[in-house]
């Protein structure tokens, strides 16, 4: 069985994020040796970035029980899915901040990037390509894109269901090949 952890990019009360998240959680829940896990950044409550030394440094220490949490939860699983909002053209703050807090954990990661939005998650793709430099997650060479009004509407409801379900099959059989 391989371990897959979707990590919810807003932490809005009325999120679109959570209609995105449930499409990429049907997707892969209907996969054969797959388990799913939902990891909520606004449950995990993690603090902005404030620890002594960058993550990357030697000896580096996790300093609150929440960051070691968010650690392990990345740490076991075989796979990532990123489901991000797209937010002055980057990604969102709150996602930036979680992928920040680690390093080791996301190195050679199977990741798959699920962006949504008025420019379909372009930017906010770029965006995390430019810290991927770094981080070293294993992305694919596909995303998923989905537009408001073309594929999803700004309610977090279908535009279009089929090419929706299409652009996340495709992203996610990639993650899952590459598991
Ligand atoms: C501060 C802010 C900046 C935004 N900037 C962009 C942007 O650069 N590109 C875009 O496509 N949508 C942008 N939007 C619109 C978001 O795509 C839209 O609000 C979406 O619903 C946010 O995702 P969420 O509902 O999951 O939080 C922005 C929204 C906010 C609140």
């Amino acid at each position: 069985m391989s371990n897959i952890v979707i990590v919810t990019g807003s932490v809005r009360p009325n999120s679109v994020n959570k209609s995105v998240v449930e499409m990429v959680k049907k997707d892969l829940e209907k996969r054969d040796n797959v388990t799913v896990t939902v990891a909520d950044l606004a449950t995990i409550g993690l603090p902005f970035f404030d620890a002594p030394t960058a993550p990357s440094a030697e000896g580096y220490e996790a300093p609150h029980d929440s960051v070691k949490q968010w650690a392990e939860l990345v740490a076991n699983a075989d796979g990532v899915v990123l489901v991000s909002p797209e937010y002055n053209h980057a990604l969102s703050a709150v996602l930036k901040n979680a992928l920040d807090w680690l390093y080791a954990e996301w190195k050679d990661k199977p990741a798959a990037f699920v962006g949504y939005g008025w420019y379909a998650g372009v930017n906010s793709h770029a965006n995390l390509l430019a810290m991927n430099a770094n981080l070293k997650l294993k992305l694919g060479e596909t995303y998923t894109g989905l537009a408001f009004m073309k594929e999803i509407n700004p309610d977090g409801s279908y535009a279009d269901e089929a090419a929706a379900n299409t652009a996340i099959k495709a992203t996610l059989d990639e993650l899952v090949a590459a598991l």
